[in-house]
C-alpha cells in the first residue's frame, strides 16, 4: 500500500544488533512507499575497504584516510538496498563474520562518523525515508517526526543472527553470536562518540516476542498518527 498524502516524514529506527531493525525498517518502508536506509552497511562498507588494504584497525587516521577516499552508495531495490563500494556490489561481503568483527572499531572513528552522517542526512533531506543505526534518532536525524528504538533480549537477537548466517557460515554457534552481541552492546553503548542510546523522544519497542510484521504495523500506525496531525 502506497501512503494516500504527498506530505512525507522521516522515520527513524535505532537499537542494538540483531533487535530486528533491518526487517522491519525494510517492511515499515515498502509499506509507506518509502526508502530504506541501513546505516550500519555504511560503517561496514567501510570496513570491507580497510580490511582489504590491510590496514591497522587501530589506526584512526588511516581508517579515516580510507574512507574519505571511499564512494559508498546504497541502492534502493524493490524490498531492500544493494551496497556499492567504488561500484562494485558488496551487499553480500560486508555481512561477513570478519567485517561484523571489526565494524566497532571503524564506527568509533569520529571523522568517519562525520563524514557518514552527512551522508545519510543528505540522503534523508527530501524525507521519505525509513533510516535504521545506533544514532539516527539521537544524532543524525532529531527531527524525524517518528522515532522507534528497538530492542529484545541477546538469546533472542543471538538466534535471530543465527538463523541469518547458518547456511553461509555452519560452524558458527549461537552461543558463540550471543557473546559477539553482547560484546558489541557494550562496544556501541560505551564509545564516546555517538554511543547507542534512546532518544529521549523515541518510543521503546520490545520485538522478542513479536514478529516482524507486527512490529512494522505498529510502527506504521506511529506514522499514521504523525501524519494526521
Ligand atoms: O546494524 P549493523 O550490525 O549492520 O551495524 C554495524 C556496526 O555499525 C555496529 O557495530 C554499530 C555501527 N553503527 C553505528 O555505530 N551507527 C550507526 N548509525 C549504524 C551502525
Amino acid at each position: 500500500m502506497n501512503w494516500p498524502t504527498t506530505a512525507k516524514i522521516n522515520v527513524a529506527i535505532d537499537g542494538p544488533a540483531g533487535a530486528g531493525k533491518s526487517t522491519v525498517a525494510r517492511k515499515v518502508a515498502e509499506m509507506l512507499g518509502y526508502i530504506y536506509v541501513d546505516t550500519g552497511a555504511m560503517y561496514r562498507t567501510v570496513t570491507l575497504k580497510a580490511i582489504r588494504e590491510g590496514a591497522d584497525l587501530n589506526n584512526s587516521a588511516e581508517l579515516a584516510r580510507i574512507a574519505e577516499r571511499l564512494d559508498v552508495r546504497l541502492v534502493p531495490e524493490p524490498g531492500g538496498q544493494r551496497v556499492l563500494m567504488d561500484g562494485e556490489d558488496v551487499t553480500e561481503p560486508i555481512r561477513s563474520q570478519a567485517v561484523t568483527g571489526a565494524v566497532s572499531r571503524v564506527a568509533a572513528v569520529p571523522a568517519i562518523r562525520e563524514l557518514l552522517v552527512r551522508l545519510q542526512r543528505e540522503i534523508a533531506a527530501s524525507r521519505g525515508v525509513v533510516m535504521d543505526g545506533r544514532d539516527i534518532g539521537t544524532n543524525v536525524l532529531p527531527d524525524a517526526e517518528v522515532k522507534v528504538f528497538m530492542t529484545a533480549s541477546v538469546r533472542i537477537r543471538a538466534e535471530r543472527r543465527w538463523n541469518e548466517v547458518k547456511d553461509r557460515e555452519p560452524s558458527t554457534s549461537i552461543e558463540s553470536l550471543a557473546e559477539a552481541i553482547a560484546e558489541r552492546d557494550k562496544t556501541d553503548s560505551e564509545r564516546d562518540v555517538s554511543p547507542l542510546r534512546q532518544a529521549d523522544d523515541a518510543v521503546l519497542l520490545d520485538t522478542s516476542h513479536m514478529s516482524a510484521d507486527e512490529a512494522a504495523e505498529r510502527i506504521v500506525g506511529m506514522c499514521r498518527r504523525a501524519l494526521e496531525v
